[in-house]
């Protein structure tokens, strides 16, 4: 068969190991041509935007970060007949078959091509943010967690020795899931996320109560998508530019800066702000996001030799097994409840 991979939205640690999976299995064991197609779902809309991958290609790749392929967040339903150009040039490549690797957004075109064009593609879910629907994990947020727990390891010492408050803001738009697991594995004295709303005079009560215990700093970890509330500076979500997306989303990032002048100004502690921001999602993937990618590689080749087409794999409950591609529409995966919950045990 000839099969066309595509990693598409914001790139992540692990989409290498995906790639890799996919050409080893591909050729060694199916005798497949495998064809790259470059920058996400643009590759499909314009001439000239793929190259044939050989063994060679993904040689030495399995832990480098980004993608080979590169990314982008083209929407081909925003674009001039988008997703008729893209029938014809799967039709001129003369893929039998095509791995799409990405988030909520480039599975949802997947999931839309499939049903309204018969494109016969399977998906592979990846997010720093873990937030999609129908797995339980997806690679990538690993790491981040990995790299966004150092930061805060390291922040502790700093804001100790100056008796400070320091905010870190760490990525997810729609759901916290950095936020809480980062903050419970660096022990966090607050964390804010989208999924809980929160009252600003409740985190500074939190932040004395602690101080008056004879512990002078504070750690306080928030998701860029929380909201500031009602009432206070910034009000809602902070975003850094209005303009939106091809998928509609703002860019967030700051609510961090505000958090603290908030704080400084209720508390009166010194407080200083470090954001995360795209560190999060560069450089090498843990060995659990390696082999987590691997894993979803191999099943995604196996699938489409199985030709399960709309489908894309999931890990559920530590196995990999194949889920109707539809469930990326569904309301994304929000933060555990009971997962919070413990986190909270150690606030203030
Ligand atoms: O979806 C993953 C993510 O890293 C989010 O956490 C973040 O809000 C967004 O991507 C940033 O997107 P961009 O790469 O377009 O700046």
């Amino acid at each position: 068969m000839k099969i066309g991979i595509l990693t598409g939205g914001g790139d992540c640690p692990g989409l290498n190991a995906v790639i890799r999976a996919v050409v080893r299995k591909g050729i060694t064991t199916y005798g497949d041509q495998v064809i790259g197609i470059l920058e996400g779902w643009k590759g499909l809309l314009y001439d000239g935007m793929t190259e044939e991958l050989n063994i060679d290609e993904v040689s030495g790749i399995l832990h480098r970060g980004g993608t080979i392929l590169k990314s982008s967040r083209t929407n081909p339903y925003k674009e001039k007949d988008g997703p008729e150009r893209i029938k014809e040039n799967v039709k001129r490549i003369g893929l039998d078959g095509l791995v799409a690797v990405g988030g909520e957004d480039t599975l949802g075109v997947a999931y839309r091509l499939f049903k309204e064009h018969e494109l016969k593609v399977v998906g592979v879910p990846k997010t720093i943010d873990n937030d999609l629907p129908g797995t339980d994990y997806t690679f990538g947020f690993d790491t981040a967690v990995n790299i966004a727990t150092e930061a805060i390891d390291r922040l502790h010492t700093t804001a100790e020795s100056h008796n400070r408050v320091i905010v870190v803001e760490v990525m997810g738009r729609h759901a916290g899931w950095i936020a809480v697991e980062a903050g419970l594995a660096g022990g966090a004295d607050m964390i804010l996320i989208p999924e809980r709303p929160f009252d600003i005079e409740e985190v500074c009560e939190a932040i004395l109560k602690r101080h008056k215990r004879g512990r002078d700093f504070s750690i306080v970890v928030v998701a860029e998508g929380a909201k500031m509330p009602e009432g206070t500076e910034g009000e809602g979500y902070i975003a850094q530019e209005k303009e939106v997306d091809a998928f509609g989303h703002i860019r967030l990032g700051g609510i961090g800066h505000v958090l603290a002048k908030e704080i400084k100004k209720r508390t009166g502690f010194q407080t200083r702000v470090t954001i995360l921001g795209y560190l999060q999602r560069g450089g090498t993937p843990t060995a659990f996001d390696r082999i987590l990618a691997t894993r979803f590689g191999i099943a995604a080749i196996d699938l489409i030799h199985q030709g399960g087409f709309g489908q894309m794999v999931s890990l559920r409950a530590n196995r990999v097994v194949p889920i109707d591609m539809k469930v990326v529409t569904q309301k994304i995966r929000t933060v555990d409840i009971d997962l919070y919950n413990i986190a909270e045990v150690f606030f203030g």
